[in-house]
């Protein structure tokens, strides 16, 4: 980003009262996405012309990023094939809703038998840990409430490497899914994912996202479990993101120092 002109604060910052509030009370904070979000909101309302667009959580933001699992569905057609899994990493849910939603619109429907996953950290478990009740989306408590699976928002997820999936909820759609058993969450440890991180760098040549590699491990599982009853199945995953702004995640898994660390 600062290549391009910003200038970046990490989060908590001593620019938001909030920001402020919590380095007071932990100079060593680590923050999380619920924090960040406090941060943006309050320095969005004190500040004239300036506005915040959501990234995740919020259904119109679901809906905006289906873009993608219409193109899936499109290119699966083109080919003639119905998965039977398909798989995205969650943190917010926006990835894995527009990747995996319009597909599932399809198994609603009958069309399809497709089975939806959504990979989670063990650090961070809100589908399979949560509660599913009403929360705040952002950890000062500023946002409206969502029915939502939640850690509670002022969860302190512990300082893994896939800073994306480090948020106490997930998006109201996703988790109602969830609910319903349309889509079924899996909670993944940190080093588990760096190794399928770097199989899939060794043999597709894309360094994978920390977020992303817990989409590709939970594709590996799949895939060794299907090996091992000699089944053959399709698995289509999301790749959402590349790894080359956490080559220290990399460097601390390849250099044996990495811990799950929670
Ligand atoms: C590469 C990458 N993947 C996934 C996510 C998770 O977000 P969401 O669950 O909203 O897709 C993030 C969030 O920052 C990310 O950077």
């Amino acid at each position: 980003m600062e290549t391009y002109g910003a200038k970046v604060h990490p989060s908590p910052s001593d620019f938001t009262d909030f920001g402020k509030k919590l380095l007071k009370e932990n100079p060593k904070n680590t923050g999380s996405l619920g924090i960040a979000i406090s941060e943006a909101i309050e320095t969005c309302v004190k500040t004239a012309n300036t506005k915040y667009a959501l990234g995740s959580v919020a259904n119109h933001v679901m809906l905006h990023q289906t873009v993608i699992g219409q193109e899936v569905v499109k290119q699966l057609e083109m080919i003639d094939v119905e998965p039977d899994y398909m798989v995205a990493c969650v943190g917010g849910g926006s990835n894995f809703a527009g990747f995996s939603f319009p597909m599932l619109g399809q198994k609603i429907k009958g069309k399809v038998q497709t089975e939806f996953l959504a990979a989670e950290p063990v650090c961070v478990p809100s589908l399979t840990s949560g509660e599913y009740r009403y929360d705040f989306g952002d950890t000062a408590g500023m946002t409206p409430l969502f029915k939502m699976y939640t850690l509670g928002h002022d969860f302190m997820p512990s300082a893994i490497h896939a800073g994306g999936l480090r948020y106490h909820g997930m998006a109201p759609t996703v988790s109602l899914a969830v609910k319903l058993k349309l889509v079924r969450p899996v909670a993944i440890e940190q080093k588990e994912t760096f190794s399928a991180g770097l199989m899939f760098a060794r043999t597709e040549g894309i360094i994978p996202a920390p977020e992303s590699t817990h989409a590709i491990r939970a594709a590996i599982d799949l895939a060794l479990e299907a090996k091992k009853k000699n089944e053959k199945k399709t698995i289509v995953f999301n790749l959402s993101g590349h790894g080359l702004l956490d080559m220290s995640g990399y460097a601390s898994y390849l250099g044996g120092k990495m811990e799950n660390s929670c």
